[in-house]
């Protein structure tokens, strides 16, 4: 079991402490800062393909600046969390939740993404399942995010953590648009 480790500021405000289970992978869990920009640009380098599908370009450094503060206006630094995950001090996946939004009872997964080569290990349904166990635990009643029509293989890995998609939005991005489904997990 491993506990996230977190500014003061952010841990008195999560509370609950975020526990991964992972310690067979051998995986461990931080809050990413402004002083993580250049490890997480050359994460970010790695999962090119990714960025590109849905964003239409890799993401430069400012880009990858402006991940670690990136929130809609309405949600407070605290709520936003951008996540990375360590395997022997070298970053493989990153997630970004947001705390109640778009409302107090939903918890917004902003991203997850892992490193290309440890894909299809079972490390993201292991991760899904601590954010999800961490979210039941502060009260949510759903988990929320967006896929992209263009990332079949997300629609089919958020199915089968158990969402259901509710409606089909447009997505405006600096870069062009995307046709984005809503998709849902409603905690029973
Ligand atoms: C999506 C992602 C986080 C999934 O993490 P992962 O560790 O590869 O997924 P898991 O190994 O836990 O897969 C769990 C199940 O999801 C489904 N699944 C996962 N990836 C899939 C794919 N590429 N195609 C079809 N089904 C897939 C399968 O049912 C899989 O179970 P199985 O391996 O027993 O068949 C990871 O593949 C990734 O980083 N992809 C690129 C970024 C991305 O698209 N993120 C989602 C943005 S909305």
């Amino acid at each position: 079991m491993i506990e996230l480790s977190a500014r003061p500021d952010m841990r008195a405000h999560l509370g609950t402490p975020f526990v991964l289970e992972l310690t067979s992978a051998g995986i461990a869990a931080a809050i990413l800062e402004h002083a993580d920009t250049d490890e997480l640009l050359e994460f970010t380098n790695r999962c090119s393909a990714f960025f590109e599908l849905v964003k239409g370009r890799a993401p430069s450094r400012d880009d990858t600046a402006h991940m670690i503060d990136e929130r809609p206006n309405t949600v407070p630094r605290e709520c936003k969390l951008l996540i990375g995950l360590r395997r022997n001090q070298k970053l493989l996946g990153v997630l970004d939740l947001l705390h109640g939004y778009p409302d107090s009872n939903t918890w917004f997964l902003g991203l997850l993404v892992l490193d290309p080569n440890v894909r299809r290990e079972g490390i993201g349904s292991t991760v899904y399942a601590a954010i999800r166990r961490w979210a039941t635990g502060y009260g949510a009643r759903r988990i929320q995010l967006i896929v992209q029509e263009q990332n079949p293989s997300a629609f089919a890995f958020w199915r089968a953590m158990g969402f259901s998609e509710s409606e089909k939005v447009i997505q405006q991005l600096v870069t062009g648009s995307n046709q984005v489904s809503l998709m849902s997990d409603d905690f029973k």
